[in-house]
């Protein structure tokens, strides 16, 4: 069986169904109120096992998994396919100040690409095999300091269109800021955590007229409940 049967019908739909092949897709897994990882950073695992499960799926659905340098830091997480059938995707790592260590797990030599996007390749030092893109610093001096306009358009012509953006809160805020985003599976485990880092950070709205409503479609993902926000909708208001 391969990883598209695998996975239901409807994300191999929706994996698969833009003209230009092209998708980004954002995931968190976060507990009911809200955070993605306890106050010390922690977030292994906050999914229980259906949640982890359709993650390894959308993995295998896509060209490239994409984190920020904060979630190697923090997680060292190893973004192959584990569990389920299926390939594993290319490994992305933004990282426009070089902090990322050499030893990640992300680097091991699995014969999978292994890419860092930076604006700085002078500062940083990885193991062979590893490959590394320049970007262009993002000309708006008061915002990030990447657009993830540019990362996509970068891995478009690396040949990495369908991409997966894991996290952390910092990249996929900046990824739906922009616009950059076609869905977004929020991934909610029952548990509380109290306090701890949110999900996402965006600008602060004042008004109930402001917010944008999405089409949801809920699944259940035993124990988890798996939220599939199709943002394409918010993207052409803009
Ligand atoms: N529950 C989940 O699903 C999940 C998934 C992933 C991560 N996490 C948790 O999330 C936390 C990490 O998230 P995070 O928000 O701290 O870090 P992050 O988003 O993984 O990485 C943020 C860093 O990446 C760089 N970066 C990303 N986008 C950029 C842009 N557009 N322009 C410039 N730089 C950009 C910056 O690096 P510099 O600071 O070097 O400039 C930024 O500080 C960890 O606690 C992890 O456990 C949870």
């Amino acid at each position: 069986m391969t990883a598209l049967q695998h996975l239901s019908v409807w994300a191999a739909h929706q994996l698969t169904s833009r003209e230009d092949g092209k998708m980004v897709v954002g995931q968190l897994g976060q507990s009911l109120d809200g955070f993605i990882a306890t106050s010390t950073g922690r977030s292994k695992y906050i999914n229980g096992a259906g949640g982890l499960t359709h993650l390894h799926q959308l993995r295998a659905c896509v060209q490239g998994v994409l984190v920020g340098v904060g979630t190697v830091v923090a997680d060292d997480p190893m973004l192959t396919v584990r569990l389920c059938l299926g390939a594993s995707p290319a490994r992305i790592v933004l990282d426009p100040n070089g902090r990322v260590p050499p030893q990640a797990k992300v680097f091991q030599d699995d014969r999978v690409r292994r890419i860092v996007l930076t604006l700085n390749k002078e500062k940083l030092n990885l193991p062979s095999g590893v490959e590394v893109y320049e970007l262009p610093k993002s000309k708006d001096i008061n915002s990030w300091q990447v657009n993830p306009i540019d990362v996509l358009e970068l891995l478009a012509e690396q040949g990495i269109s369908r991409v997966l953006v894991e996290g952390g809160a910092y990249t996929l805020s900046q990824f739906i800021h922009t616009g950059c985003l076609d869905r977004l599976h929020l991934i909610v485990a029952p548990i509380i955590l109290g306090s701890g880092k949110p999900g996402l950070n965006l600008k602060a709205l004042s008004r109930m007229q402001e917010v944008k409503r999405f089409e949801v479609k809920a699944y259940g993902l035993e124990p988890d409940v798996l939220f599939d926000c199709d943002l394409r909708p918010a993207i052409e208001q803009k």
